[in-house]
């Protein structure tokens, strides 16, 4: 039987993808392998959100060409993959074919050209195991948000039919899958034939063995009262809003054309907080847009102190070939940017410490992950919000939901001892 080595880089779509890929494959009679050396295809799932993604993969790709079995062979696939093509194949001689995020869908005809005569002993299929899955509702963006590529690498924005979603739900609920993560780039303007997104998550709340529900991302633009009704009402989806921000500063989310103000921005947070007072709102943050002021930067941190998220991703700009941004020439000097992020990443980790720190005693609901493999009896869960956690405890596997109450935290995670149910 052939080995698959796959390394994924990114974002949870391309996680997605990753695990769509390997399924296709496996159908081929792939198994995976942890070592790439042995493997007789190697696949790396690209990202080219920033220059730093890109790099990262680059140097990783190289690394592999030297490592690949006589025989074997290299795939590039994913966002960067479709933004340089075969151009790669030219930069890092090795690399036997790129397949873009939007021809995914051949893998199985060029899997079959590439090892042709493979299939699977059925009774051999892996999946992945896990308690909780990433599901795909919609491709691609519409929003083109002037710095950022994903539009050109992924494409135009399209849902994905809701009876094709509750029928991949419904297959991952029968391996094991307690959690789904719904993703799209704005799921917000999730439509399928007149289902809107909290149409969506109401079937998939109904799916049998589905105990929790996720979902990234919201634009703020369009998230709305309707959404955070739907999450408040239905108990399986957890309370955690991941709302990208970008900036505090009007002047920059206009050149930005994220098609909110900070007002409108600090308004969904309000809504939200009054009808799920409980949520873990977390954001994305990026500094150093070109023309940013000190001033702009004061309004972010302004927005940090009054918001308190529980968490942010936070960049510093990177320019994106292609992009409207990379056409603005008032850019921020790379110190300045570099600075401006490490105190922004200082003041919010300080906040989200004292959120967690305010944790501890409290009674949280914990969905178990997996073991920590470091120590026996330690468990990897999530609470009901975004949080990491840890607890020890006997008579559990991956996907039982159990009551705990938080006895201290270590870094980003809450330690957690069981309590009766
Ligand atoms: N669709 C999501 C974001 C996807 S990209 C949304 O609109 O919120 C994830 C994050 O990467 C973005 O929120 C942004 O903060 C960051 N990002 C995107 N393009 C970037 C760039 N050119 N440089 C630095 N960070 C970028
Ligand atoms: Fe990029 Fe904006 Fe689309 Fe998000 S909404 S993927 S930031 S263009
Ligand atoms: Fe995701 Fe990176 Fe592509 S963030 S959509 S993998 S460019």
């Amino acid at each position: 039987m052939p080995y698959v080595f796959l390394q994924t880089f990114g974002c949870q779509m391309n996680v997605a993808d990753s695990n769509d890929v390997a399924e296709r494959l496996f159908t081929h009679g792939f198994q995976t392998i942890g070592d790439p050396g042995k493997a007789d295809l190697i696949i790396v799932n690209t990202c080219s959100v920033r220059e730093h993604a890109e790099r990262r993969a680059r140097v990783r790709i190289a690394e592999f060409c030297r490592m690949k079995k006589p025989g074997a062979q290299l795939w590039v696939i994913g966002c960067m993959a479709e933004r340089l093509g075969e151009r790669l194949m030219k930069d890092i001689p090795g690399v036997d074919r790129v397949i873009g995020a939007r021809s995914l869908g051949r893998i199985d005809e060029i899997t079959a050209r590439a090892f042709p005569g493979q299939h699977a002993d059925f009774t051999g299929i892996e999946t992945t195991g896990e308690a909780s899955d990433f599901i795909s509702i919609m491709r691609g963006c519409n929003n083109y948000c002037s710095y950022c590529i994903v539009p050109y690498v992924r494409g135009p924005e399209s849902s994905i039919p809701a009876a094709t979603i509750i029928d991949a739900v419904r297959k991952k609920a029968g391996q094991g899958v307690r959690e789904v993560t719904l993703l799209g780039q704005n799921v917000n303007s999730y439509c399928d034939a007149g289902i809107d997104f909290p149409d969506l998550i109401r079937e998939v709340a109904a799916v049998e063995g589905i105990k929790r529900i996720r979902f990234t991302t919201s634009h703020p633009k369009d998230c709305c009262e309707k959404l955070i009704r739907t999450i408040a009402d239905e108990p399986k989806c957890c309370r955690h809003i991941h709302l990208p921000v970008q900036s505090g500063s009007d002047r920059v989310l206009s050149l930005m054309n994220r098609r909110y103000s900070a007002a409108d921005y600090r308004d969904r947070i309000m809504m939200i907080r009054s009808l799920l007072p409980k949520a873990d709102i977390t954001t994305d943050f990026l500094v150093g847009f070109p023309s940013e002021t000190d001033a702009d930067f004061e309004a972010t941190l302004a927005l940090v102190e009054e918001v308190r998220f529980t968490g942010a991703f936070m960049f510093a700009y990177s320019v994106r070939e292609g992009t409207v941004a990379a056409n603005f020439v008032d850019t921020v000097a790379d110190a300045i940017k570099r600075r401006r992020l490490k105190m922004l990443i200082d003041r919010q980790t300080a906040i989200t410490k004292e959120k967690y720190s305010a944790m501890v005693g409290r009674k949280v609901q914990l969905m178990i992950r997996g073991r920590q493999l470091k120590r026996d009896r330690l468990w990897m869960a999530r609470d009901y919000g975004c949080k990491r956690a840890l607890i020890a405890c006997d008579d559990v596997q991956a996907g039982t939901i159990l009551q705990a109450e938080v006895v201290r935290t270590s870094g980003m995670t809450i330690i957690c001892e069981r309590t009766a149910p």
